[in-house]
């Protein structure tokens, strides 16, 4: 196993308070990081930093933990473009597009299938995220949905069961045989290859009673559960995700007071906000400000998929939820770090302490605050993934 000090970094993110200057980023300034195998073994100011194998010198750029995107929906074929130009000429956004994404998707071959998952979890990590969560939902089958998370199991170990994405084409008239077959032959095909159970509960897709089942057989099977919460209209999402114990109520656009407060209250629920969703659909966007004055955790996240947000920028979103969400750059980041950790409750990534995964991102930068100052910009100078540099 070979060490590296990496050195010379200007401002290191290591999102322990403890390491760093007690603010939740943990700032260390002039700092080095020695990266062992695949772990993180050191992090501390350059001047003390212990010997190793090899050095690399980060030139005075700043360091943070590799992105935690934790909401993705990569298992798809084709793409919307159509529909996007549609919207962009003032067409509303609904769920019904995903059914255009569920034929080409059952159209796609399983080389296609895995092909298209690898090109864009590769253009993820050119752009700094090391860990990304991926779901199931264009296929809407027993067949489909289970090809498609054994693909992705091939490919990350954070793999979501969706088939409560949207009813399927065949069961239109019966919703409810909708729900009996993903909480039933589905959910024991898609079991095995999942950690996780996500539902759309959505006017249009699945309501609180239906969600509820979802998420309840989900359970029993030993799958966590995540909820698509409060995208396109005010439901009860939010409030099933927290008396479910859910790792995450995702979108949260539209929040009563008394979503709010659940969520603050809630010690393992955390908000995930998508701004790649509202700007991909021209949507007002969810107000991260007055959840994080309430106290709820807030993950960032790119919901990278071919409808509603076809972006795998985490860059880009953190700059977003700056300008429009009422986030500091601070905050921001560590959405898309830590709060992206918590939302997968992973305690090895998002962080950059001693025993964490080595998962690094070097950028062309002094500092992380110019994610959100320099939008636009391929910041992304260096990519450790694992230990292992990126070429
Ligand atoms: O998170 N809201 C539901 N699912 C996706 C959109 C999927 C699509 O439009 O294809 C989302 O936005
Ligand atoms: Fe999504």
């Amino acid at each position: 196993m070979t060490s590296t000090v990496v050195t010379d970094i200007r401002t290191l993110v290591t999102n322990d308070p403890a390491l760093g200057d007690g603010s939740p980023l943990g700032l260390v300034e002039n700092a080095a990081v020695v990266l062992d195998g695949e772990h993180i073994a050191w992090v501390g100011p350059a001047a003390d930093a212990p010997a190793a194998d090899a050095r690399y010198d980060a030139g005075g750029r700043a360091a943070l933990p590799g992105y935690v995107d934790s909401h993705s929906h990569l298992l798809f074929g084709g793409d919307r473009t159509a529909e996007f130009n549609a919207r962009m000429s003032g067409r509303p956004y609904t769920a019904g597009g995903i059914r255009t994404t569920v034929a080409a998707t059952r159209e796609s071959t399983d080389d296609e299938l895995a092909r298209n998952l690898r090109h864009f979890l590769d253009e993820a990590c050119r752009q700094g995220t090391t860990t990304m969560e991926t779901k199931s939902g264009y296929g809407l089958s027993p067949e489909q949905e289970s090809r498609a998370l054994r693909v992705a199991a091939e490919h990350t170990d954070e793999v979501t069961y969706m088939g409560a994405h949207v009813v399927a084409p065949e069961y239109a008239d019966d919703p409810d045989g909708y729900v009996a077959l993903v909480t039933g032959p589905m959910l024991d095909a898609c079991a095995p290859y999942a950690r996780w159970i996500d539902v759309f509960c959505e006017k249009g897709a699945f309501d609180g009673d239906q969600a509820r089942a979802v998420l309840t057989a989900g359970k029993a099977k030993g799958l966590t559960p995540r909820i698509h919460a409060n995208q396109l209209s005010h439901g009860p999402g939010v409030q099933l995700a927290v008396e479910l114990g859910a790792a995450s109520a995702d979108h949260c656009t539209h929040l009563s007071d008394a979503d709010v407060d659940a969520l603050a209250a809630a010690d393992d629920t955390v908000a995930t906000l998508l701004p790649g969703c509202e700007f991909s659909t021209r949507a007002v966007y969810p107000d991260a400000r007055r959840l994080l004055d309430a106290g709820a955790t807030v993950a960032l996240s790119t919901d990278c998929n071919p409808g509603s947000s076809f972006t795998s920028s985490m860059a880009f979103c953190v700059a977003v939820a700056v300008r429009e969400m009422g986030m500091t750059p601070d905050e921001a980041v560590w959405s898309a770090t830590a709060g992206g950790a918590r939302a997968l409750r992973r305690t090895d990534v998002g962080r950059l302490t001693p025993g964490a995964l080595a998962d690094l991102t070097l950028l062309d930068a002094p500092s992380h605050v110019h994610l959100a100052y320099r939008p636009g910009v391929p910041l992304t100078a260096r990519v450790w993934h694992r230990g292992t540099p990126l070429a």
